[in-house]
């Protein structure tokens, strides 16, 4: 019988891009779908299809009952409060946990956080993503498992890089840090192609664990910039936004979400992220556990993100 694997955040940019690398991987797959947002699963549900959410225990039970590892999707990135967030970046991990742990046999775990988790003072996000590796650590003692902290992942389908690089695709980059502000990116397919190779590792050391792209060091926003207009065979020009400029729309957007009802994006608290000098990520351990190792540049992921620029003769990607 095939091994399944019980998967998170379907719906989400991550989780369907998992989804399909997992099924084409040869691996049977096992769904929590909110019942709201049937419709935007990639393919008509199944037999294994859960419908229920991270609030609903029976819901967790069935999805991880005998399966051979859970794969953690879910999560809140918009939000006003910490509430908004933790409900899911928090009590959504541990109940998880807990179902996974009522298990005859325990099944491994990956959980996705992020690298905000290094800075947790910057956001109520960055905060409870922290706090969510801290519940892994704490209740998951009777398993193994493996957080994972992905720094900006962009790729098809993605809803909050896309903006900014079809900003660059007109020819107007927005350069959102300071001229010596680092941060690493990560096209989606290296990252379902890490968990991949966790998946059939068979087994690592628990633990947090940053994964990045090729640029060992990240890129500034100069450099981003500098090779989309590379990729792209025009000038681009460049648009600071400063901090205060930042913050007066983030303060604008709270107001709309509070007046509108909706789940705000850009916050002080994210603007306080993407201000922040050092995102820059590093797969040492990552790699040193599982072997894997990352294979898209910036400049790969955008062509296959953007479509833009053509391969050259030099990309050697197996
Ligand atoms: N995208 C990035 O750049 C990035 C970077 C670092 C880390 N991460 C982490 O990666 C994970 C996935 O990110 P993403 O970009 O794919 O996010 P996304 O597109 O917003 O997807 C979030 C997913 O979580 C599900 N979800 C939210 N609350 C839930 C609940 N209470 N019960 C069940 N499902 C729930 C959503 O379901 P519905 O469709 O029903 O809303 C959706 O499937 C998140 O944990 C995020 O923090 C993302």
């Amino acid at each position: 019988m095939p091994r399944i694997i019980a998967v998170t955040g379907v719906t989400g940019f991550i989780g369907r891009m998992l989804v399909r690398s997992l099924r084409s991987a040869g691996w049977s797959v096992r769904l929590l779908v909110r019942p709201d947002s049937i419709a935007r699963l990639s393919s008509p549900p199944t037999s294994e299809t859960i419908l229920g959410s991270l609030e609903d225990p029976i819901a967790l039970e069935q999805l991880v009952n005998g399966v051979y590892a859970v794969i953690h999707c879910a999560g809140a990135v918009r939000g006003r409060t910490f509430e908004d967030f933790s409900q899911v970046n928090v009590e959504g991990v541990k109940r998880l946990v807990r179902a996974a742990l009522n298990q005859s046999n325990t099944p491994r775990f990956l959980s996705l956080s992020s690298l905000a988790a290094r800075e947790p003072q910057l956001s109520h996000y960055a905060s409870s993503k922290q706090q969510g590796e801290q519940a892994l650590a704490e209740a998951g003692g009777g398993m193994e498992w493996v957080a994972l902290r992905p720094p900006a992942v962009y790729g098809p389908g993605d809803r909050e890089m896309l903006p900014l690089f079809q900003w660059m695709g007109r020819g107007i980059a927005p350069i959102l840090g300071e001229p010596l502000a680092r941060l690493s990116l990560l096209y989606v397919e290296d990252l379902t192609t890490a968990i991949l190779s966790w998946l059939d590792s068979g087994g690592c050391k628990s633990g947090v664990y940053e994964i990045t792209d090729t640029q060992d060091n990240g890129y500034s926003w100069e450099e981003v910039t500098e090779r989309v207009s590379v990729l792209l065979s025009r000038r681009l020009i460049r648009v600071p936004l400063n901090e205060p400029l930042l913050r007066a729309l983030a303060g604008l957007n709270l107001v709309g979400a509070r007046v509108l009802g909706y789940a705000p994006m850009l916050t002080p608290g994210k603007v306080r992220e993407i201000r922040h000098a050092d995102w820059v990520g590093d797969n040492g351990e990552l790699t040193a556990a599982l072997g894997w190792t990352p294979t898209y540049s910036l400049e790969d992921g955008l062509r296959a993100t953007m479509g833009w620029g053509r391969p050259d003769s030099t990309d050697s990607r197996g």
